[in-house]
């Protein structure tokens, strides 16, 4: 008896395939995968291996005649050697090629169980993080764990530990982003008086120069489901670490489940300003553009914006007449001061260029200094010439009566 090279090659095949089902069993592949890979490979070596009978010999100086690749598994080692004929060595090879296409199998079966298994760990992810027994820090973290989440109403925890539910987008351009405040007018008719929370409760006055303060402070006010009937500011305002906002423009008192849908106007930044500005729009005004009467800073920053919904031109459309020649569209403008000093926390969809500010732009400070209180409000001098008649200084029905819904990401 005399070993070919044909008979040594098929011996070798013979080893390698069973090193990688060595190998595969060493591996330790997670918990229950790893129950499954164990029976199978069992199973594989009861009913292809050990039948494997060509023939057993080995050359006495070569190496032990058995695998030993794991404290259990100890597998006769295939050879051809005994029988030299080509029949063996077919037989030997088509049993060493079915091997291998079942060890191939068995590695896709494997590969698959772990897919299933990391899948079912996301699922169990996704029941957790955003439930009242589980709050995320932002709409963002929770897109980020869970790429399948949905629009809605989710649990979220700020820095401070303070638990509070809010609404999600997890859709518009990938999704990610809190509800976090929203500007509403209950009361175009009185001027800086209750529900005027983003500019004064209390007058028209020099002796608050920053008006209620709630651009830059830790107060909080209204729920998420009354967005749009009453102003918004939750902890996710101050506490969250943001990049960019988005800010939707939805008729008052649309139902919380209606808010995207009606959302004439969507748009949102994606050049990150906020991380410049400290994260969030509390960070901007107190430690960048405070919201004071006569302020010593000059305009904030005006940030382009993407459309989703709407368009410039139906933002011209429903902006007062004569603001038309002062305002570029297409951008969110921050603290932006009209021509007595006054000024105006944000300029939703546009960039001012002038000083008639009140006419466009929302929220503020105590005091507007030209016709005091006229343009005292958060909605400050939108009505200028009227309630929503949509004439000289005075801007459409429509804008009157929306809310404006500021998201962070
Ligand atoms: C906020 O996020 C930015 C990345 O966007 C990071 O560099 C920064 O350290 C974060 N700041 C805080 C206070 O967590
Ligand atoms: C855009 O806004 C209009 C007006 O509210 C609305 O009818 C439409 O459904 C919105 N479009 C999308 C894609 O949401």
């Amino acid at each position: 008896m005399t070993f070919s090279p044909t008979n040594t090659y098929f011996s070798r095949k013979a080893d390698q395939v069973l090193g990688e089902v060595c190998s595969l069993v060493g591996h330790k592949p997670q918990a229950r995968a790893r129950q499954t890979l164990f029976k199978m490979v069992m199973l594989l070596l009861l009913c292809v291996v050990l039948p494997l009978t060509c023939g057993h010999q080995e050359e006495s100086s070569g190496p032990a005649d058995r695998f030993v690749c794991s404290p259990v598994i100890n597998i006769p080692k295939l050879a051809c050697s005994g029988h030299d004929d080509n029949s063996c060595l077919d037989a030997c090879h088509s049993k060493i090629e079915g091997l291998e296409r079942h060890l191939d199998k068995e590695k896709k079966k494997i590969a698959d169980l772990e897919q299933r298994l990391s899948s079912l760990e996301g699922q169990r992810v996704r029941a957790g993080l955003g439930s009242a027994a589980d709050p995320g820090l932002s709409c963002k973290e929770i897109k980020d764990t869970v790429d399948s989440a949905q629009d809605g109403l989710y649990h979220l925890r700020s820095q401070e530990g303070i638990v509070y539910q809010t609404y999600c987008d997890m859709t518009t351009a990938d999704g990610g982003w809190t509800l976090v405040s929203s500007v509403h007018e209950n009361d175009m008719y009185g001027k800086c008086t209750a529900g005027d929370r983003w500019s004064s409760t209390r007058g028209s006055t020099t002796n608050y120069p920053e008006g209620d303060g709630n651009w830059a402070n830790f107060n909080t006010f209204g729920s998420v489901e009354l967005a749009t009937c009453d102003d918004l500011k939750n902890p996710g305002y101050f506490s969250i670490n943001a990049s960019d906002v988005m800010l939707w423009h939805v008729p008052n008192n649309t139902p919380l489940s209606q808010y995207k849908s009606e959302a004439y106007l969507r748009y949102y930044t994606t050049d990150g300003f906020l991380r410049q500005y400290g994260g969030n729009l509390y960070s901007l005004f107190k430690d960048h553009f405070p919201i004071v009467y006569k302020g010593a800073t000059g305009n904030g920053p005006a940030i382009p914006i993407t459309w989703d919904n709407g368009s410039e031109d139906l933002l011209k459309s429903l902006l007062a007449p004569n603001v038309l020649g002062e305002v570029t569209p297409g951008f969110v403008h921050f603290c932006v001061f009209n021509n007595e000093r006054a000024p105006h926390a944000v300029c939703p969809g546009l960039k001012y260029n002038g000083g008639n500010v009140e006419h466009a732009c929302i929220g503020g400070a105590a005091y507007w200094a030209e016709v005091a209180p006229r343009q005292c409000g958060d909605f400050a001098g939108k009505d200028w010439d009227g309630y929503g008649t949509h004439t000289g200084w005075s801007s459409s029905l429509l804008e009157l009566e929306s809310a404006v819904l500021f998201f962070y990401r």
